[in-house]
């Protein structure tokens, strides 16, 4: 029987399963303080969700989005150096210099949006021990791939397009402990899925399929899973972790 990975339950903030919360997963608003009922438990991410209330630095649906895109792969993912590329606000990368076992993690994007300065001052706040762990490259993907450390995990969240095939490129050649990506923005991609396979699975699937052998052939297992898709219908992982010769 085939696993449906289209839609899974949220995990990190699982009081968002109710119908009434899931319906706002999506939503663009900042966390302020009228989200404080949502996130009234005594767990990690909802103290973590409480400690935006005041700087209002995040959407609801970016916050959900890291923290379940983090639950759902951290126990592959994480190894002693890490990369989130095209990683905008940083979230997801900050998330993992949480785990003690992370040594490095290393944020890229072209341009670094303010929300970051303020995001981290929320994780000085919580989880000191992250800071000396994180630098932010404000370079271009094409050119950073000299500054990363081989054997890195690689994460693409969202990276858009081409540059989710971009994160492959160099986490091939980086020959990394693993990879992470939710790709979006398919009709952008340079991914070339042979025709039959758009036709008859449509082509975000094929896509996908495609990125999936291209990693595969590369000495990866990958699997698909996903974040709910209250949060985003863009709600695809493939995880690939590297096959035990
Ligand atoms: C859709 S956002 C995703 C951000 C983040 N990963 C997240 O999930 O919220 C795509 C990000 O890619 C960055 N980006 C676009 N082109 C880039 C490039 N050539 N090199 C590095 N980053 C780039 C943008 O600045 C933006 O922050």
């Amino acid at each position: 029987m085939s696993k449906d990975t289209s839609d899974v339950k949220f995990r990190a903030y699982p009081q968002f399963n109710q119908p009434e919360l899931a319906k706002i997963a999506h939503l663009r608003h900042r966390v302020n303080k009228l989200c404080l009922p949502y996130f009234d438990r005594k767990s990690g991410p909802d103290r973590l969700a409480r400690a935006f209330v005041a700087c209002r630095a995040i959407d609801v649906k970016e916050l959900l989005e890291s923290s379940e895109f983090y639950v759902r792969t951290r126990k592959r993912l994480r190894s002693k150096h890490m990369v989130d590329l095209c990683c905008g606000h940083g979230l997801t990368g900050l998330l993992f210099a949480t785990e003690h076992c992370v040594e490095t993690v290393t944020l890229v994007d072209r341009k670094k949006p303010d929300s970051f300065s303020v995001i981290l001052e929320v994780f000085a706040e919580l989880y000191p021990y992250v800071i000396p762990k994180i630098r932010y490259l404000e370079e271009d993907i094409d050119v950073v791939g000299e500054q990363l450390t081989p054997s890195s995990s690689i994460l693409g969240l969202h990276a858009c397009g081409g540059f989710t095939d971009r994160c492959i490129d160099i986490g091939l050649s980086l020959n990394a402990h693993s990879i992470a990506l939710m790709p979006c923005c398919y009709q952008q991609a340079t991914t070339r899925a042979p025709r039959v396979l758009r036709d008859v699975l449509g082509a975000e699937v094929a896509k996908d399929v495609h990125r999936t052998y291209r990693m595969e052939e590369a000495g990866y297992i990958v699997d698909w899973t996903g974040i709910p898709r209250a949060i985003t219908p863009k709600n695809r992982i493939l995880l690939a972790t590297q096959r035990l010769t």
